[in-house]
């Protein structure tokens, strides 16, 4: 009997032994097991998917033609539309660095330009554009730097003349309405070339616009097509997905993971904000990234001009698809100050960071977080993060490991 007890005791000393063992030697590949069913819930949640591209650009019927697609890509690198014969779409967002602004072009521009250009990886996926969200849908986007004096510089009439001058022969079931554009005058809008404008019968107006529109809305379609690459955390949420530990950790350091788990801790904050597959949930905050006396080209401003454009969805189409616009969130108390969201992804070709490029790099960007200014009468939405230095650096070789290899081919 003692025997037997002796021998059991012996057998369980040493399976106790072996899992000590197991643990502590499984302990280094151990955090790309040790995943909550949470985390792995919110890890797909930000894993890149193309859908909602088409409910998101909903009042862009041309979004799936072909001919607008190509017009589109064409129109993005097309000088000719532009006031100088300068500057086109990719003089800024330069589709070899992954649609950024790496030179600085807005700045040198306009040295006084209050927003930096940001990517347009997966920019149709979003509900509002411009850093103030001034625009609600992509095609009307792309029509107010058209006609931005600081940007394309150009006016409806002269880039509907080029564009019907240009493309009509090749795309004549989308530009029909080319064979009504007036001779004169040279240029002519509303915004920034009234004299001319007056000049035209209401009939002439409409039709500009309406070539105007299809221009915007074929850009857009071109636009929509330019998803972000997968990254290595998109293969690394699958590989967890899937069960694939050793998989999983050959695609992410320790160091990585670490990172991730701080992003996904929602006391550290950064996921309440940055989620969703563009790490963006498409709402706009206050950081604390400009002085308290200028917040002037914030949301508050933005939903001013919202409203005031010709292009808004209200304008365009009926008001049960323009719900975000008639249910937008006015409390100045919340959009004083606020700015959109921005995607994470990518970030290696920035060369400053939020929306006024205040902040010259990734550690700049984690410290502002770790402690944020405070802005005497204005509410803040984030509190200080509360990370140690070592944090700080697994949170940044996260952010590290959003960036794809984007070598994109489809535009030369
Ligand atoms: C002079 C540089 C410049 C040119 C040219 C330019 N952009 Fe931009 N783009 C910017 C800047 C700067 C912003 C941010 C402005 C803001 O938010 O106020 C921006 C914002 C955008 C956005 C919004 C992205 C988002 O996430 O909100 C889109 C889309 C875009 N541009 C597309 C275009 C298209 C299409 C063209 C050509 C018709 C174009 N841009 C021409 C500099 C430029
Ligand atoms: C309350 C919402 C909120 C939280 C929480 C938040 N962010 Fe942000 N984040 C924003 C907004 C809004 C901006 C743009 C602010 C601006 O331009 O003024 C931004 C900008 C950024 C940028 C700059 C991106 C660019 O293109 O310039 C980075 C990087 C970033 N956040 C990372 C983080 C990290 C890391 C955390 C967690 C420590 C975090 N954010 C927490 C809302 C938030």
């Amino acid at each position: 009997m003692s025997r037997i007890l002796t021998a059991a005791f012996g057998l369980g000393l040493i399976l106790l032994l072996a899992l000590l063992l197991a643990f502590r030697h499984g302990h280094a590949v151990d955090i790309h097991r040790a995943w909550s069913a949470d985390d792995i819930q919110n890890m797909q949640r930000l894993r890149f998917s193309a859908q909602g591209i088409a409910d998101k650009n909903s009042t862009n019927e041309l979004l799936r033609r072909k001919d607008a697609i190509e017009l589109g890509q064409r129109l993005f690198q097309d000088k000719g539309m532009s006031g100088s014969g300068q500057v086109a779409c990719a003089t800024c967002h330069q589709p070899e660095n992954g649609y950024h602004d790496t030179e600085n072009i807005t700045f040198r521009l306009d040295p006084e330009a209050r927003h930096r250009a940001p990517s347009l990886f997966g920019a149709a996926l979003q509900d509002w554009f411009f850093w103030d969200g001034r625009a609600d849908s992509l095609w009307s986007q792309a029509l107010a730097v058209i006609e931005n004096p600081k940007e394309i510089a150009s006016n409806r009439l002269k880039a509907v003349r080029h564009l019907c001058a240009q493309y009509w022969t090749s795309y004549p079931a989308l530009l029909k309405g080319c064979q009504q554009i007036p001779d004169a005058p040279s240029d002519a809008s509303p915004l920034v070339a009234e004299k001319g404008w007056q000049a035209l019968i209401p009939a002439q107006r409409e039709n500009i616009n309406q070539l105007f529109v299809i221009l915007g809305k074929s850009i857009a379609a071109f636009e929509a097509g330019l998803l972000p690459p997968v990254s290595p955390f998109d293969l690394y949420a699958d590989a967890i997905a899937e069960g694939k530990f050793t998989d999983a950790a050959s695609i992410f350091s320790e160091k990585e993971a670490a990172g991730l788990k701080l992003f996904l801790n929602t006391e550290v904050g950064c996921v309440n904000c940055h989620n969703g597959p563009m790490f963006s949930n498409s709402g706009f905050f206050v950081v604390a990234t400009d002085m308290p006396d200028q917040p002037e080209h914030d949301r508050q401003h933005g939903i001013e001009q919202l409203f005031n454009s010709e292009f808004n969805c209200l304008k365009w189409n009926r008001p049960e698809n323009c719900a975000k616009l008639l249910y937008i969130n006015k409390d100045s108390s919340e959009t004083v100050g606020a700015y959109k969201v921005p995607s994470l992804r990518n970030l290696r070709h920035a060369t400053a960071f939020m929306h006024n490029g205040s902040l010259k790099s990734l550690e700049a960007v984690i410290e502002h977080y770790q402690n944020p200014p405070t802005l005497p009468l204005r509410h803040i939405d984030i509190r200080p993060a509360a990370l140690f230095p070592h944090q700080k650096e697994q949170l940044l070789s996260f952010l590290t490991a959003l960036n794809a290899d984007i070598s994109h081919k489809e535009v030369k």
